[in-house]
């Protein structure tokens, strides 16, 4: 039986208790409106820890003004139905007081890697999803946590604020689930409409023949872009935000690809009401 908990000291209890019998926590946050995507983070989890759990918290430091906070989808009970189906031990869902009982006066920023991509459209959002993850971190006190590369530069910086600030936690990221098109599974893809959900593979479509041009021998980072920024123009709704070619590890905009480097492609595009996220990984070949 899946136990749900929602004051920060009962989960302690709980996870203080496995801990001192020598069991293994495994840390799984989420926003909830949990789709396969979120549920292969959890069965990653069972297989490597002895006690998993998830996390459901619509996290408010990390919307901005305007986003979508109260319209962001929930579904508590199908969450809970479908979380103990994955096999996880633990369903963390605290309350907005019960996370934050006094106006934050603390706050965890990750400079750099904070700044362009998802950084320079949203100002204020990694400083929210760094505190967080710290909060959490904190309060699971977990062995390993696990993370979407679906959210690349979420990825980086949640790395970085645990190596600089010597949390003891493995961060380990995990693969992209996507739809059959190809779409990268995410909660916000429910705002799509009926047009709008039938064109937007065109992000994974132009990140993989951008790879594809990489595997084939492109190396000039701006010619990769200028494929990508084509591919996602030439569908009329999609808005493009950003397309990149970064350094994997530092995420660093990169202009020569050199043999043997490790690159990130990363998209992001306003399709209707939600934007769009993606990205993919591609070694250049030597
Ligand atoms: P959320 O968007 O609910 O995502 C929770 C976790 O699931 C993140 O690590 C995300 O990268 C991962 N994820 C989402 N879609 C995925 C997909 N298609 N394939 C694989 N993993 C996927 O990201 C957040 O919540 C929040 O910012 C959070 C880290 C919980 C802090 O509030």
């Amino acid at each position: 039986m899946m136990q749900v908990i929602q004051t920060i000291s009962e989960l302690r209890g709980v996870l203080d208790a496995t801990r001192a019998r020598g069991g293994t926590v495994g840390l799984v946050p989420t926003m909830g409106y949990l789709h396969d995507g979120h549920l292969s983070l959890v069965g990653r989890a069972v297989e490597e820890c002895d006690v998993v759990t998830a996390t459901i918290f619509v996290n408010p430091l990390q919307f901005a003004a305007g986003e979508d906070l109260d319209a962001y989808p929930r579904d508590l009970e199908r969450d809970r139905a479908l979380a103990e189906r994955a096999g996880c031990d633990v369903l963390f869902t605290p309350s907005q007081t019960e996370m934050y009982p006094e106006p934050m006066r603390t706050e965890v920023t990750v400079a750099s890697l904070s700044a362009h991509m998802e950084g320079a459209a949203r100002p204020t959002h990694f400083a929210g999803v760094a505190t967080v993850v710290a909060k959490l971190f904190a309060i699971a006190g977990p062995c390993r946590a696990y993370f979407g590369e679906k959210d690349f530069q979420q990825l980086a910086v949640v790395r970085r604020m645990a190596s600089d600030l010597s949390f003891p936690v493995a961060v380990v990221g995990c693969p992209t689930v996507r739809e059959a098109d190809g779409l990268a599974m995410s909660s916000r893809n429910v705002y799509l409409t009926d047009d709008e959900r039938a064109v937007a593979p065109v992000l994974h479509r132009a990140l993989t023949a951008a790879a594809a041009a990489v595997e084939a021998g492109e190396r000039s980072g701006a010619a990769v872009r200028a494929q990508m920024t084509a591919t996602v123009a030439a569908e009329q709704r999609a808005d493009l935000d950003y397309a990149e070619v970064v350094d994997a590890a530092t995420l660093e905009p990169l202009d020569e690809l050199r043999p043997g480097a490790t690159v990130r492609l990363l998209v992001a595009a306003r399709l209707g009401r939600p934007r769009l996220l993606d990205n993919v990984g591609v070694t250049v070949p030597e």
